[in-house]
C-alpha cells in the first residue's frame, strides 16, 4: 500500500566520455522523508543531484518529480515545480546582505525575475510583508540575525553555509537537494544544522535528499540512506541497515577518512 513516491528516478545514466558517471541508478524517495546519499569520492553524488535538478542532462533513464516527467526539462522549469537546491560550493551574492541573501532565495522559485525589483521595493504588499517576516524567522533559526545586515561575502565559511542552507529552505520547496550542506563547519554546528535543517522540514512537510560525509549525522537524522559506488546504487536502508550492509561497508563505509 505505498503511495507515490515523490521522487522517482528509473535507470537514470550519465556518460562524460568513456565515464560511467550514473548506471541505472533508480531510487524512490517518498514524500516527508530525509535520504541521505553517501559514497566515497567520485562515486557520482553531485553528478545525480545534477542530473536531478536539471543541471545537467543525463543520457537515459527517467525522472520522475511529483508526478512529472522532469528528465527534459530546464532547470528553472523543474525549480517551479518546487525543487530547489544548493551547491558543493557555496553560490550566494556577496555583495548582498545575508537578508537579501534570503529573500532573494524566497523569490527565486516563485518568479525568477521578480527579485531583483523586489529588493528596490518598499515592502508594501502582503505578500512581502509575509516574505520578510519569513526571512526573520530562518534568520534567527539558523542564528544570523546578528549578521542579518551585513554583506555576505565578509561571512567566514562555516556562517556562509548556514545562509546557504537558509537560503535554499526559504522558497519552501517539496524537494531540498543539498550537496555537503555542512562542510566547513566544525561537528557540532554540523549537527545542529541539519537537526534544525530536519526540523523545518518536517514542519513544512518538506522532502530532503542530502549529500554528507559525516555518518554519525547521517546515522542519527536520515530516515533511510542511499550508497553511491561507481555511479551505482550498491545498497540502501535505514541507517543500521546500511551500515551493517556488508557491501556499503567494503566501498565507503571501511574507510578511514568515511566521515572526513
Ligand atoms: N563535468 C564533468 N565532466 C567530466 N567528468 C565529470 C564531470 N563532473 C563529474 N565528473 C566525474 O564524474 C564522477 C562523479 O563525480 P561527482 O562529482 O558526481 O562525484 P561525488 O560523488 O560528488 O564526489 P565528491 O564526494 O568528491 O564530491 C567523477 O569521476 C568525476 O571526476
Ligand atoms: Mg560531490
Amino acid at each position: 500500500m505505498q503511495t507515490t513516491p515523490l521522487l522517482e528516478t528509473k535507470d537514470l545514466s550519465l556518460q562524460f566520455g568513456g565515464l560511467k558517471a550514473l548506471q541505472n541508478v533508480t531510487m524512490q524517495v517518498p514524500a516527508g522523508e530525509f535520504r541521505g546519499l553517501i559514497g566515497p569520492n567520485g562515486a557520482g553524488k553531485t553528478t545525480l543531484i545534477n542530473c536531478i535538478s536539471g543541471a545537467i542532462k543525463a543520457s537515459s533513464g527517467s525522472i520522475l518529480f511529483d508526478q512529472s516527467e522532469t528528465v527534459n526539462m530546464e532547470p528553472h522549469l523543474i525549480s517551479q515545480l518546487g525543487m530547489s537546491r544548493s551547491f558543493q560550493h557555496v553560490q550566494i551574492f556577496g555583495d548582498r546582505s545575508v537578508r537579501d541573501n534570503i529573500l532573494i532565495g524566497m523569490h527565486r522559485q516563485i518568479k525568477q525575475n521578480l527579485f531583483g525589483q523586489l529588493l528596490g521595493l518598499p515592502g508594501t504588499r502582503a505578500a512581502e510583508r509575509e516574505a520578510a517576516l519569513h526571512a526573520e524567522e530562518l534568520l534567527k533559526r539558523f542564528d544570523l540575525d546578528d549578521v542579518a545586515d551585513r554583506p555576505a561575502k565578509l561571512l567566514p565559511y562555516g556562517v556562509l553555509k548556514r545562509l546557504d542552507l537558509a537560503r535554499s529552505l526559504a522558497a519552501k520547496p517539496k524537494l531540498l537537494l543539498l550537496d555537503e550542506p555542512t562542510s566547513g563547519m566544525s561537528e557540532e554546528e554540523a549537527h545542529r544544522a541539519i537537526a534544525m535543517l530536519k526540523d523545518i522540514a518536517r514542519q513544512d512537510g518538506m522532502t530532503l535528499v542530502v549529500i554528507e560525509h559525516n555518518m554519525r549525522i547521517m546515522m542519527e537524522l536520515a530516515d533511510r540512506i542511499s550508497v553511491l559506488h561507481l555511479g551505482q546504487i550498491i545498497a540502501e536502508g535505514t541507517p543500521e541497515e546500511v551500515t551493517q550492509n556488508p557491501v556499503a561497508i567494503e566501498a565507503y563505509l571501511g574507510e578511514d577518512d568515511a566521515d572526513a
